[in-house]
């Protein structure tokens, strides 16, 4: 299993330490080089490491609160103008959403998704909050930031899901 994998976990922990500008790029980086459908790419990325507007996004509901404390949040979003095929968009952000996770672990960082879409309330706050341009639908935010919690790996490989060729 590859290091990033196996050492990523959801960490909402976070201690006062700058996340290195060439790191914050490597996770962007990282993030653009994910499968989209037809390749259409439909991201943009907001990097948020203001304090009051990490103080607002961690309002946003009830499993948010974290990123008041995190160093910064990439949140994620699609561009409407690129979704070339119905519904395809938000299997595209949830792959990039993935490879921001795991270049975070391989950079050190402790990071967390959140979620924002489908629901329409807490999409309208994301919105609100970022002044996001109508084309842009907010998908998912990413908090990020050193920490001192240890990521221990559970091991989560279950037989009981994998099935041979076909149910009878
Ligand atoms: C679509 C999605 C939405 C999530 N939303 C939140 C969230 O809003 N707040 C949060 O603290 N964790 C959120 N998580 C993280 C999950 O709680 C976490 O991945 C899960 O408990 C497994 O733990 P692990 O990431 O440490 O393996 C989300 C994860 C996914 C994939």
């Amino acid at each position: 299993m590859l290091e990033a994998i196996k050492n990523r976990r959801s960490i909402r922990t976070y201690i006062d330490e700058e996340v290195e500008e060439e790191k914050i790029f490597e996770i962007l980086k990282s993030a653009m080089q994910a499968p989209s459908s037809k390749n259409s790419s439909p991201w943009e990325f907001v990097v948020i490491d203001d304090k009051e507007i990490l103080s607002n996004l961690s309002k946003t509901h009830h499993k948010s609160k974290h990123i008041k404390d995190a160093k910064l949040c990439i949140a994620i979003t699609g561009n409407k103008e690129r979704f070339l095929k119905p519904g395809k968009w938000i299997h595209d952000l949830g792959a990039c959403t993935q490879n921001i996770l795991l270049e975070c672990t391989n950079q050190g960082l402790a990071s967390c998704w959140v979620g924002v879409h489908p629901k329409r309330k807490v999409m309208d706050k994301v919105r609100e909050t970022l002044n996001l341009p109508k084309n842009l639908i907010p998908y998912s935010l990413v908090a990020i930031g050193y920490s001192d919690e240890e990521n221990k790996f559970i091991d989560k490989f279950d037989e009981n899901k994998i099935h041979k060729n076909r149910f009878e």
